[in-house]
């Protein structure tokens, strides 16, 4: 798994595999990619809807490989 802090963007998590988010705005299905909002402005949260681009959202960005060593 891998997890991607966009910069002035989203949360990405890379699977290795399809997986299903069962939270109030779910249950949604995936197939091996996810964005989740730290804007705050998407209309369907917790997923990024591309608000982030127009909101004047301004934060870092990184990257963390979760996998098994
Ligand atoms: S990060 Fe994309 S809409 Fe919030």
């Amino acid at each position: 798994m891998k997890i991607t802090v966009v910069p002035n963007g989203p949360l990405l998590i890379d699977t290795e595999g399809p997986w299903t988010y069962t939270g109030e705005a779910g249950p949604t299905k995936n197939n091996g990619r996810i964005a989740f909002c730290r804007c705050g402005a998407s209309a369907n949260k917790p997923f990024c809807d591309g608000k982030h681009k127009t909101s004047g959202f301004l934060a870092g960005g990184g990257e963390c490989d979760l996998a098994p060593r």
